[in-house]
């Protein structure tokens, strides 16, 4: 069944058609650049002009960077704070005229890689890190998502663990793969301490160049690198209208 997975994300929002029974997208993304400031109003202009472009009808599933409660967004770590207390279904619905529903987008991403990808078959405690402009994290067992788990904002070196290795920060702070992968380590470390993962899967753009990082990576979990790359967060989107009504 063919439906619209959108990845808002904080430098872009990506969209595209994709088949929820086989986890794959069905044309390539197409992108646009996140406004700014990415306000409600202004992100929702941008998300119903995508999916008039795309001439589509049917449902969409939105995987949006903060807590999402029954549609409502949360938090805002990395995005406009006039975003708290967004019901974010409600505006993404009423923009579009289409069915909406939204979720976190590391839970998105998380939730294609568990079904289509490097977690597929795996029933154990397995955790799914988004390194990106902030971390995303996505924890499962037995395949059953544990929703807004919000890892990035854990406490690290007197400041939150994402403004501490997300990937941004190895590009704003010109570390090498080496000094990077020592922070990382150092978080790693710590949430292995409260959660045991399994596995770990790591995604975000980053996760492809897995080469140059993994070999410094010292966790009690297996590691690897997310499979559906890029494309998870669409991917999870599009078939959270599956699970889910809002
Ligand atoms: C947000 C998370 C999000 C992550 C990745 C963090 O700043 O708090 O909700 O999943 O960035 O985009």
């Amino acid at each position: 069944m063919p439906v619209l997975g959108i990845d808002i994300g904080g430098s872009a929002i990506k969209a595209a058609v994709v088949d929820v029974d086989r986890g794959m997208l069905l044309e390539a993304p197409s992108e646009v650049e996140t406004p700014q400031p990415a306000t409600p109003g202004a992100v929702a202009t941008v998300v119903a002009r995508l999916v008039s472009d795309l001439d589509w009808q049917g449902r969409v599933g939105l995987g949006f960077p903060a807590v999402i409660r029954e549609g409502v967004v949360g938090t805002a770590a990395n995005i406009d704070k006039s975003w708290v207390g967004v019901d974010a279904v409600s505006l993404f619905c009423a923009a579009t005229s289409r069915e909406c529903v939204v979720l976190n987008d590391a839970d998105a991403a998380g939730l294609a890689e568990m079904r289509f990808g490097a977690g597929r078959g795996n029933d154990a405690t397995v955790l799914v890190l988004t390194l990106g402009t902030g971390i995303g994290s996505a924890l499962f067992y037995r395949q059953q998502l544990f929703p807004n788990l919000e890892l990035g904002s854990f406490p690290l070196n007197g400041m939150s663990a994402e403004e501490f290795a997300a990937a941004s920060i190895r590009n704003k702070e010109k570390l090498s793969w080496e000094d990077w992968a020592a922070r990382l380590n150092h978080f790693f470390n710590r949430i292995e301490r409260l959660l045991s993962p399994e596995m770990m899967i790591i995604g975000g753009g980053v996760s492809q160049r897995s080469e140059s990082f993994f070999p410094y990576l010292n966790t009690r979990a297996r590691l690897v690198p997310a499979k559906l790359l890029n494309g998870a967060g669409i991917v999870g989107a599009a078939c959270y209208t599956t699970i889910v009504d809002r």
